[in-house]
């Protein structure tokens, strides 16, 4: 079903009666990312997905975000949907919203998968290349920075199998509005760190990470992982920072496994 709160596009699949999954996607994709999870997951859990603001089908607004912005609309759409301790699953930037999430409310959620992610804040490299990206953006238009960022973020088996995918999805992510994509590089660059928090995580806990992954590679995930109380490593093979898109077998199988559990 496809909704609309607090002028996000929301996109529910599966019965309200089963336990709910809420799905953050990555910077500068949309919900269909993931798709696949969604398809293999929706005969047993109440899957919810939106496009984060200014991304995808959700307006951009005057594009002032803040990760605190970020958290509140998804905080705005448990509430709407009055979903019971949902299961909080992101990737990369859902990952940092994600996190934010569990530090103000993790109350809310009764277990996190977090994907290709990280808890530290940018670095001043960091913060310069958001910068450079948004002067790039206002230069050139959208389509070289998306091509760039988004061909960067697969592993080499998927950029050498799925050419027409990977084209496809810089197709769609090039279309959407320039001062959205700005304006999620100001939130992700003005972000906190949240590394001190993940050892007061005390729901039940994935950590997902492709083995391929360039951006945020395994060696930080797994570090990351280790601050969390009793949560669970799992290295996706043939795949970089989008597993869920490159290697949903492995991932889904993962993901069911640890539902399966808790
Ligand atoms: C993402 O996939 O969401 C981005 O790589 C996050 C980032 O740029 O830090």
């Amino acid at each position: 079903m496809n909704l609309t709160i607090n002028d996000l596009a929301v996109f529910t699949n599966g019965s309200s009666n089963k336990k709910p999954i809420v799905f953050v996607h990555g910077f500068p994709l949309d919900h269909f990312m993931w798709d696949k999870q969604v398809d293999f997951l929706s005969d047993d859990y109440y899957c919810v997905r939106y496009d984060i603001r200014g991304l995808g089908n959700s307006p951009a607004g005057d594009g002032q975000f803040t990760m605190e912005s970020f958290v509140d609309d998804l905080e705005s759409v448990v509430v709407d949907l009055k979903l019971n301790k949902p299961v909080l699953c992101g990737l990369s930037m859902g990952g940092y919203i994600s996190l934010r999430a569990l530090e103000r409310m993790q109350d809310k959620f009764s277990a996190v998968i977090l994907f290709d992610t990280r808890s530290e804040a940018d670095a001043n490299e960091g913060k310069l290349k958001r910068a450079a990206g948004i002067k790039r953006i206002n230069a050139e238009g959208l389509a070289p920075f998306t091509k760039d960022f988004i061909t960067n973020c697969y592993g080499e088996y998927y950029k050498q199998n799925y050419k027409t995918e990977i084209d496809k999805r810089i197709l769609k992510s090039s279309q959407f509005d320039p001062a959205g994509v700005k304006g999620s590089l100001l939130a992700m660059l003005g972000r906190n760190d949240t590394t001190g928090y993940l050892n007061k995580i005390n729901i039940p806990a994935l950590v997902i990470c492709g083995e391929q992954d360039v951006l945020t590679p395994p060696e930080v995930m797994k570090s990351m992982a280790e601050k969390i109380n009793g949560a669970e490593f799992i290295v996706i093979k043939n795949s970089g920072h989008l597993s869920p898109v490159e290697n949903p077998g492995d991932v889904n199988e993962a993901v069911k496994n640890f539902l399966d559990r808790i």
